[in-house]
């Protein structure tokens, strides 16, 4: 796949950038041709020689160097794939501006190959709204995102932000060259996570969904080139790469945010929407009085958003739901299908560790029969259900 390849690699400034020669080392070994852009941070981290006799090539360094030598229009057209990695937090809010200041900006946004950026910071800056709204940005403009990894950080903290291992960035620089996946040209809408229902001000009502199951499904669809739109509630996990994420909190923001999406070819409701919300919500936080007796909530029946986009004017010719059951699983999952009106139901048994963990053992449930998958990685599934979903070719 990378024989012949030209890639173009920027390394900006982080304590990961020793990963790239390690990296560069791996492409060459597929006979990719490499080029190197070493930003004043990156230089802080690698040195020019180490990565000039890694990849093979004279490293560039320097705007004004470059143009007496080869030019920032040159390189950006040798390329046929640009990787950016490590991307700092600074150069990805350099290249969401569009700023051209030093060689690598010039680069960026001189070239017409496909752009992979490569996140690599500490997890409080990658979580960071500006970083958010920048990686947002960058993704609505087809610019490929590869990670970050959750782990231990150089400094003694943990969480998203460490630079993907390097055989990881080689398949996602892989799949750069790889044909255009199965759902190009599609609109794909996810929901996921749970969704909170206040009470006061202060309190609210939700689930322990951690939305693992329904963000892989997204990031499955977008690997298979759709344009996902992912609508989500309160997560603790990162976004997928390359898909448009919406933040809602209650079941009715969750239903808006969906109809504001469409039109879409397929849907596929991932979230666990809470059934019922506080008939009405207090304005001030309630206060217990001594000697009373505990509240009563009265409770209202929220939308149901897998039913309403099935019976929609605008239906996605697709629409998926799952069954989360703790009994008569498969019973529950046609009964679902039918009352509902969605294509396909999803039934998984939670009656174990499967909300909130990484495995699910699901059975696909449609009007031609069931199946039943082994029990495999939530990210396993999504692709089983996205090759499904390929195969109908809505
Ligand atoms: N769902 C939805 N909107 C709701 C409730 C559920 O879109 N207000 C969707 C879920 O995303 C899931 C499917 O409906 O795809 C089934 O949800 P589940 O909670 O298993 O079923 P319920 O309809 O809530 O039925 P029950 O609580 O009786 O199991």
């Amino acid at each position: 796949m990378l024989r012949g390849r030209r890639i173009l690699l920027i390394v900006s400034g982080s304590v990961a950038a020793y990963k790239v020669l390690i990296l560069a080392r791996l492409l060459r070994a597929e006979g990719a041709e490499l080029r190197a852009v070493l930003t004043a941070g990156g230089a802080r981290f690698v040195t020019k020689e180490s990565l000039a006799a890694i990849t093979g090539a004279a490293v560039q360094d320097d705007l004004w160097a470059a143009e007496a030598e080869i030019g920032h229009i040159r390189l950006a057209r040798w390329a046929e794939a640009v990787v950016v990695a490590p991307a700092s937090a600074n150069r990805l809010a350099q290249m969401a501006q569009g700023l051209a200041d030093d060689l690598a900006g010039c680069v960026l946004l001189a070239t017409r190959a496909p752009v992979l950026v490569a996140p690599a910071m500490n997890p409080a800056m990658w979580e960071h709204p500006a970083t958010r709204a920048n990686i947002a940005l960058l993704a609505a403009r087809g610019v490929r995102v590869a990670g970050p990894d959750d782990g231990p950080m150089a400094e003694p903290e943990s969480g998203p932000g460490r630079l993907v291992e390097p055989e990881a960035l080689r398949a996602a620089i892989a799949a750069l060259f790889a044909p255009r996946g199965l759902l190009a040209g599609r609109h794909a809408l996810v929901t996921s996570g749970p969704t909170q229902e206040p009470i006061d001000p202060v309190r609210y009502i939700a689930n322990r969904s951690s939305g693992r199951q329904g963000h892989a499904i997204a990031a499955a669809l977008a690997a298979e080139g759709a344009r996902v739109t992912l609508v989500t509630g309160p997560v603790a996990i990162p976004d997928p790469p390359g898909v448009s994420v919406v933040r809602v909190t209650t079941a009715r923001e969750m239903l808006a945010a969906c109809e504001a999406a469409l039109p879409a070819e397929i849907a596929v409701c991932a979230a666990a929407v809470a059934d019922w919300r506080v008939a009405e919500e207090a304005g001030q936080k309630l206060k217990k009085t001594p000697g009373a007796a505990a509240p009563t909530l009265a409770m209202a029946l929220n939308p149901d958003i897998l039913a309403t986009l099935s019976r929609h004017a605008r239906r996605p010719r697709l629409v998926i739901g799952f069954a989360a059951e703790t009994e008569h699983v498969l019973e529950h999952a046609r009964e679902k299908l039918e009352r509902k009106g969605c294509d396909w139901i999803v039934a998984n048994d939670v009656s174990g560790d499967v909300m909130g963990g990484e495995e699910n053992a699901v059975h696909l449930v449609t009007r031609q029969g069931v199946e039943q998958w082994p029990r495999m990685p939530k990210a396993r599934v999504a692709e089983q259900l996205v090759a499904r979903i390929a195969a109908f070719a809505p």
